[in-house]
């Protein structure tokens, strides 16, 4: 009888350890069930240094319960993050995702932490933590530093015009494994397609989405002659802060539930016009006279910049916020300035709307016009951003750097496509018919009016830049002025249009020869032939350009030595390293 006492207490024993361990195996196998369900939804990255901090920045698709930068040799050291959800990104129908949805908001909140008590020029390890439901969602290890002093030699990214295009990943593979890490990276503007469609940044499903691709965690399958290779892009922004600059990609134009996200990027209106509708409806829309209500009725119907302001924290100007901003970031003065426009077609046909005219259907309906190119921040003498910029140009902080560096969207020369029409607003001209109703609405540009050559160039020359640096029409070309201010487009990713010499004439009117220039760059100078390793056309004479969608090109600025440096990468070659084709130096002050 005791022995079957014995035999039934260590059964029950045995058993009891069986359902405990069972159960344990079960716990942990719903652990990592709800480890594989969380994740970031970026790495994250660096913005805003100041002489003893650094911003750290990461996305994920959950608000989560806590949000931290841990750093320091142990990663012992705690900066706790503030989070906020982005207002305006959605997904529609065109949305590169698996399962694309009709168009909706999608709910993506932003970590945000300042990372203090630095020391200059020493980096220091980090990772970012998220914690939601009780688990513990981790970065890698990455490092991060405050601003550099001054003379500190730094090797800065010079790049743009990404919009997902298809070398982008190659491109930034290729520049991590030329230089090694950047210390910084300056993007003047084009860094997705349409700003509101979240896919672009964080997961388009061709896996060449904007932070990925600047993460080294792109996967884009890129085809060569039958060959595929699939670009990771670089590791690059978890180390060194982003200082961009609005190019027309950044802004989204009229809200309108009937309309996809790209017909919202499409469609912005100037504000001047969408006040005029405000005023003329206001018993409708704003009858209580509300003053945040106008300003919200003005913005969804002419444009905005909120995604791009929502996602990157910038330095700041009293006069235009993040949107044109100066910087110093080691012996640099970078100033960052909200130039561009919106980008029509050049279509002249009867039922074409664009950059020259307004289509014959719409001709009686103004709320469906384009009114052309227009310009979305003016930079025109006597603007805010101009008086703004005059002041910038006579501060301490620009007088005293050694390098002075102004970065934009818009191309002041340029063998590009997207030069043309000039840089001014587009003045309507209207035909009537006999009845007096208006037949036509086309629009003009006058050349002598283009405010980035009449009033911003002589403006910069004169308080002696260095560097300016662009992107949008997706080359690579350079320029020289008399004074020896240097001007560089270095946006050759993929989706070039060519540069217009020789026969490839720009499609323009024939009306004005002199304000819409075929070939060349309108506004008069050379471009400068690559002075190590141009490339040659096929007919054997030396290109002073790169415009190819086989070739990728990067630049990289060197402090220590005052060079820009520009490498090219030839995709169908993906063996050979990257060539350097160009070097040159900057003015001495
Ligand atoms: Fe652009």
């Amino acid at each position: 009888m005791k022995i079957a006492k014995l035999l039934l207490v260590t059964l029950t024993i045995f058993v009891s350890i069986a359902i405990y361990y069972l159960s344990m195996t079960f716990d942990s196998e719903k652990q990592s069930t709800n480890s594989y369900k969380y994740s970031l939804l970026s790495d994250p990255f660096l913005q805003l240094p100041t002489e003893t901090s650094v911003n750290v920045v990461w996305f994920t698709e959950f608000k989560g319960d806590f949000h931290v930068v841990k750093y320091g040799e142990q990663l012992t050291r705690k900066a706790i993050a503030n989070t906020t959800k982005l207002s305006r990104v959605r997904e529609d129908q065109d949305s590169q995702l698996d399962q694309p949805p009709t168009k909706s908001f999608r709910d993506i909140w932003r970590h945000e932490a300042i990372v203090k008590g630095l020391k200059p020029n020493r980096r220091v390890s980090y990772k970012v933590e998220s914690i939601e439901d009780q688990q513990v969602i981790s970065s890698d290890v990455f490092t991060l530093s405050s601003l550099p002093t001054a003379e500190t030699p730094l090797k800065i990214l010079l790049t743009s015009d990404h919009q997902l295009m298809p070398m982008t990943a190659a491109n930034l593979s290729q520049v991590v494994k030329t230089v090694g890490q950047v210390d910084a990276v300056f993007f003047p503007g084009d860094l997705v397609n349409v700003p509101d469609r979240a896919s672009e940044w964080f997961d388009d499903r061709r896996g060449g989405a904007f932070f990925p691709s600047l993460q080294g965690r792109a996967n884009y399958k890129l085809e060569r002659n039958g060959v595929t290779t699939t670009y990771h892009g670089g590791e690059i922004i978890q180390h060194a802060p982003l200082f961009t600059a609005i190019g027309n990609h950044e802004v989204m134009g009229k809200i309108s539930p009937e309309s996809t996200l790209k017909e919202e990027f499409s469609q912005p209106h100037p504000r001047c016009v969408a006040q005029a509708f405000y005023q003329s409806n206001v018993t409708q829309v704003n009858p209580t006279k509300d003053a945040q209500i106008e300003t919200d009725w003005i913005k969804n119907n002419s444009f905005n910049t909120d995604t791009y302001e929502e996602i990157f924290s910038l330095p700041q100007s009293d006069a235009g916020g993040k949107r044109y901003y100066a910087t110093t970031f080691g012996d640099i003065r970078l100033i960052s300035l909200f130039v561009t426009n919106i980008w029509r077609s050049p279509k002249l046909e009867a039922d074409a709307q664009g950059r020259y005219k307004e289509s014959d259907e719409n001709i009686n309906n103004p709320q469906a016009w384009g009114y052309g190119q227009h310009i979305f921040e003016s930079i025109a003498q006597g603007s805010n951003q101009y008086q703004w910029l005059t002041q910038e140009l006579q501060s301490e902080a620009y007088q005293q750097a050694k390098y002075k560096i102004v970065m934009l969207h818009h191309p002041p020369h340029t063998l590009g496509g997207n030069i043309v029409p000039p840089y001014t607003d587009p003045q309507p001209k209207l035909d009537y018919t006999e009845e007096g109703e208006v037949k036509s609405r086309y629009y003009d540009y006058p050349i002598e009016n283009d405010y980035i050559i009449r009033d911003l160039i002589p403006l910069l020359e004169s308080a002696g830049v260095q560097l300016v640096y662009y992107g949008h029409s997706h080359l690579w070309n350079r320029f020289q002025s008399d004074s020896g201010m240097h001007f560089l487009e270095s946006s050759n990713v993929g989706n070039s249009y060519g540069a217009h010499v020789g026969d490839n004439k720009r499609e323009i009117p024939t009306y004005s020869r002199k304000n819409y220039v075929a070939i060349g760059d309108p506004n008069g100078l050379s471009p400068i032939m690559p002075n190590i390793a141009p490339l040659n056309a096929d007919s054997g004479e030396l290109l002073p350009y790169i415009a190819s969608n086989d070739i990728t090109v990067f630049s990289i600025f060197d402090t220590a030595t005052g060079t820009v440096s520009s490498y090219r990468y030839d995709t169908r070659v993906q063996d050979d390293p990257a060539i350097l084709f160009d070097q040159f130096k900057l003015k001495e002050n």
